[in-house]
């Protein structure tokens, strides 16, 4: 088979690889020259590939930025990005203009799934209209689904081949072409009755993580009142063997899925005069947590007589989650802001992240800056940082991660 993919970020370049793995032919096209050019070399961008994955690849993975070698592709995958714009309404534009330029090449009887994440009616509203321009009709002459992505950047336990795939098709022929293509890939392919709710399905559980997460962080901030370990708290309730999902308190969301996600669905709401009080409610908790992070180094040094103005402050990790170097959306960001605002000197040091255009830093060398800090924040608590170490040399150490416990000492503040 050759199979064809659009966009090869953390989902599309991942998606391709496992194709090719499987001996099949693959098409991987970006408009972005660097990742071409990375790809060409043998280079991977993403943490999940390393470049070994990519060596014995050459062969059958094609990096190209055009549309027309598609048109020899069986199938064709969008994993294009599905940003909020500046008002926090679904961004469609990467997803028109990939699928303006893919109606320029299409073939009769080409499958073409949308495995970007988006609400409910984009296959059939926004993609089947632009792919019709073709001169074709989709279930006629060619074919379209959807299936979500569920990857998790960084996860190992569960892999492309182990999450099951959901697929919804335009038609029953369109669903059947698609279990057929995710086959060889997946080990469960699950057939649902139509592209809505495939899409609604990949919203239902990204809202749920960010409902559940706003839920413990609501929590986090009540425990700093009450003067109750907020940790303690999850720890405890876990034990419970049924009826309780753990999730984590932190700095707030990041990555590119949570903190977006949920407003696509808003924004389908709202068009039928609905109004979803939990994704809103849950967006403001997360949102506010980096402010409460901000107003809890304020207060961590208060403590120790001095204010953030002035004060060298020394942010470890800055990806949006741990071992891994997105920082889309990541919260480490606004709690700089937060604090240069305030006067603060910030530093950071994240191994994944060497430079930090949003705030104007590069990654400082942690033995050189722990000890000069006066305060250091755990922000992302990155594997193979020695926290121990941290504590014992920085001032004062601020831990937002939960990563310091079992470490008991007068200049550790924790969540
Ligand atoms: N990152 C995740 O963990 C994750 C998980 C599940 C679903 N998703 C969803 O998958 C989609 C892609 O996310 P991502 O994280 O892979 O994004 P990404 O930014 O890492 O990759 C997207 C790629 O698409 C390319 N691109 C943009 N416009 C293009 C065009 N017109 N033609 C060809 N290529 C184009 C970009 O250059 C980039 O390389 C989004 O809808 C996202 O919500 C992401």
């Amino acid at each position: 088979m050759k199979v064809g993919v659009i966009g090869l970020g953390y989902v599309g370049l991942p998606l391709a690889v496992a194709f090719a793995e499987e001996g099949h032919e693959v098409v991987g096209l970006d408009v972005d020259a660097r990742r071409l050019e990375a790809l060409g070399q043998g280079r991977s961008y993403v943490e999940d590939i390393p470049d070994e994955t990519l060596a014995p690849l050459t062969g059958r993975l094609h990096p190209t930025s055009s549309y027309a070698d598609l048109a020899s592709c069986h199938a064709v995958i969008v994993c294009v990005p599905t940003p909020l714009t500046n008002s926090r309404e679904p961004d469609l534009t990467y997803l028109v203009d990939s699928a303006t330029a893919l109606s320029q090449v299409l073939q009769p009887e080409q499958l073409v799934v949308l495995e970007s994440t988006t609400y409910p009616g984009t296959t059939r509203e926004r993609l089947r209209p632009i792919l019709e321009e073709s001169g074709m009709a989709a279930g006629r002459d060619f074919h379209l689904a959807y299936s979500p992505e569920r990857i998790d950047p960084g996860r190992t336990d569960y892999t492309v081949r182990t999450t099951p795939k959901l697929i919804g098709g335009l038609t029953e022929r369109c669903a059947e072409r698609a279990r057929e293509l995710y086959a060889e890939i997946c080990d469960e392919v699950v057939v649902l009755s139509s592209p809505e709710t495939a899409e609604l399905a990949k919203l239902l559980e990204n809202i749920f993580r960010s409902v559940n997460i706003a839920l413990v962080n609501e929590l986090a901030q009540l425990c700093d009142r009450l003067g109750i370990d907020v940790w303690e708290v999850v720890d405890a309730a876990s034990t419970k063997p049924f009826g309780f999902m753990r999730f984590d308190p932190g700095p707030g969301m990041g990555g590119h899925c949570l903190p977006v996600d949920p407003f696509y669905l808003a924004f389908k709401a709202r068009e039928h005069d609905f109004y979803p009080e939990f994704i809103e409610l849950a967006g403001k908790i997360n949102q506010s947590q980096p402010h409460f992070c901000v107003e809890r180094i304020d207060r961590a040094l208060n403590d120790v007589a001095k204010p953030v103005k002035g004060s060298r402050i020394l942010i470890l990790g800055v990806g949006y989650k741990a071992g891994v170097g997105d920082t889309r959306e990541s919260p480490a960001i606004k709690i700089i802001r937060g604090l240069q605002e305030l006067g603060g000197e910030v530093s950071y040091h994240d191994p994944h992240v060497p430079s930090l255009p949003a705030v104007g830093l590069e990654s400082a060398d942690l033995g050189a800056v722990l000890g000069d800090a006066d305060a250091v924040a755990i922000v992302t608590a990155h594997p193979g940082i020695d926290y121990e170490r941290v504590v014992a040399e920085a001032p004062l150490v601020i831990d937002f991660r939960g990563v310091t416990r079992g470490i008991s000492a007068a200049n550790l503040v924790r969540l």
